[in-house]
């Protein structure tokens, strides 16, 4: 049977730790047992699963719903099974979503709509809103409404998987995905509350039983160069570092000539160095040719991986002006936008060009037409 997205593998995870020291950061290293399961993959895929909800959030949400959890519910396309099931399972229950307001309206008293038409009107007020409540937080705001399972049922969203970059060489590790992951943690309301696939890996998944169902998504271009002669700059700041060490794994299988150029950034060189070891042989190896790291932490100022770029901005150019690949994986609100604005500021400086083509030159030529300025942020 082929496993994908529709009938996801239930995986094992075989092995997990923190990745950094003193308990300064949750970011967790996954060893995810594929072996038996014909699934394939290449560097620059990702893996995708099905996170669960919290068994005693699901228990409290019943609570405030008023009801016992063996209630009959029909989803789409599930059917018809237990309310509890669906909810533990199904349905996205940790954080409020827009869709769930206007039932939530019509199940108040005439004249007290009046502050969540306000909210709906107003998008940045209402994802700030949403952001911070689950349902539980919104029915104890309005205690007038009441819901059946089903209403309920209806009125929220389904349970999205979430992706991970591999960090992992297929042949480097048959059988097994690595995965860098961040935990997501944060108090509201005086709850702590973390993240559905995140929390559900670092506090619900028990290593070497618990199935987690996964499936490959393959990228739709996030990949080493075909000819391995061509050198790359890898740009990769917290988990952003992930997809890196599948290319560097691969690229020394393969024993590709181009040279391998890395930066990582993170908050303290001391104890959030992600895979510190791993990087310093290969630099010693000379696999990496290049290594330089932003740790934003360790001093009054920030220090990020676009200020180590603007630094190396004449060796970037060279590089690039010699074929290099540019890749940049990790944020992509705030760190991808200006290490995009970093490297059209090296080309403009470097190559003595215009704004307008120093623009063009990242944002055509490298980007669309070369293809050889890539990107996996989120
Ligand atoms: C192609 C791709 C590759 C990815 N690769 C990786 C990877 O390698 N490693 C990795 O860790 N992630 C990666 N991600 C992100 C990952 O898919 C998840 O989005 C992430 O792990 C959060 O998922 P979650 O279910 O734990 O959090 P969710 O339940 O989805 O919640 C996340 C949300 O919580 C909110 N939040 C966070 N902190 C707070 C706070 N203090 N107060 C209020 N709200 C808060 C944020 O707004 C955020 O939107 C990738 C995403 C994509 C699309
Ligand atoms: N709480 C959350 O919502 C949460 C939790 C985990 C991950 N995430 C998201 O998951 C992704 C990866 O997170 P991560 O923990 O791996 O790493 P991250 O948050 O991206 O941080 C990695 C490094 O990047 C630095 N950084 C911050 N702003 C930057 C910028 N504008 N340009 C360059 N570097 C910058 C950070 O420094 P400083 O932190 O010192 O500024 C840190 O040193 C991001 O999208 C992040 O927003 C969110």
């Amino acid at each position: 049977m082929e496993y994908s997205r529709k009938n996801p593998f239930p995986a094992t995870i075989k092995e997990a730790y923190c990745l950094a020291r003193d308990n300064v950061k949750e970011t967790n290293h996954y060893i995810v047992d594929i072996a038996d399961s014909g699934l394939e993959y290449k560097p620059g895929d990702s893996l995708g699963l099905f996170p669960r909800n919290d068994p005693e959030l699901v228990e409290a949400l019943l609570q405030k719903l008023g009801s016992s959890g063996d209630e009959s519910v029909e989803l789409k396309r599930k059917g018809e099974i237990s309310f509890r099931e669906a909810l533990a399972e199904h349905l996205t229950i940790h954080r409020a979503n827009r869709k769930f307001l206007k039932p939530l309206m019509a199940k108040l008293p005439v004249g007290n709509q009046q502050g969540l038409e306000q909210l709906l009107s107003d998008r940045t007020a209402l994802d700030q809103y949403l952001n911070v409540r689950d349902y539980i937080d919104l029915l104890d705001e309005y205690p007038a409404a009441s819901f059946t399972p089903q209403e309920f049922a209806e009125s929220v969203g389904g349970i999205t998987p979430r992706l991970y970059s591999i960090a992992s060489a297929p042949g480097a590790h048959p059988g097994e995905v690595h995965l860098t992951v961040a935990i997501v943690r944060y108090n509201s309301f005086e709850r702590d509350r973390a993240g559905l696939a995140t929390g559900y890996l670092a506090d619900r998944v028990t290593v070497g039983e618990t199935p987690v169902p996964v499936f490959i998504q393959p990228t739709r271009g996030f990949v080493i160069p075909g000819d391995g002669s061509h050198d790359i700059i890898m740009v990769g700041p917290g988990t952003g570092i992930a997809p890196f060490r599948a290319f560097l794994e691969q690229r020394e299988m393969d024993g590709a000539s181009g040279r391998n150029w890395l930066i990582f950034g993170e908050w303290f060189e001391k104890t959030t160095f992600f895979y510190e070891e791993e990087f310093r042989a290969w630099q010693e190896s000379g696999m990496l040719a290049r290594l330089d790291t932003a740790f934003s932490r360790d001093q009054d100022e920030k220090v990020y991986v676009q200020h180590r770029l603007q630094q190396a901005a004449t060796e970037v150019w060279e590089w690039l002006v010699a074929g290099a690949y540019f890749y940049v994986c990790g944020d992509k609100d705030y760190m991808a936008k200006d290490v995009h604005q970093a490297l059209i500021d090296i080309a403009r400086v470097q190559g003595s060009l215009s704004e307008e083509e120093a623009e063009h030159y990242v944002n055509r030529t490298l980007m669309k037409e070369e293809k050889r300025y890539l990107r996996d942020v989120y």
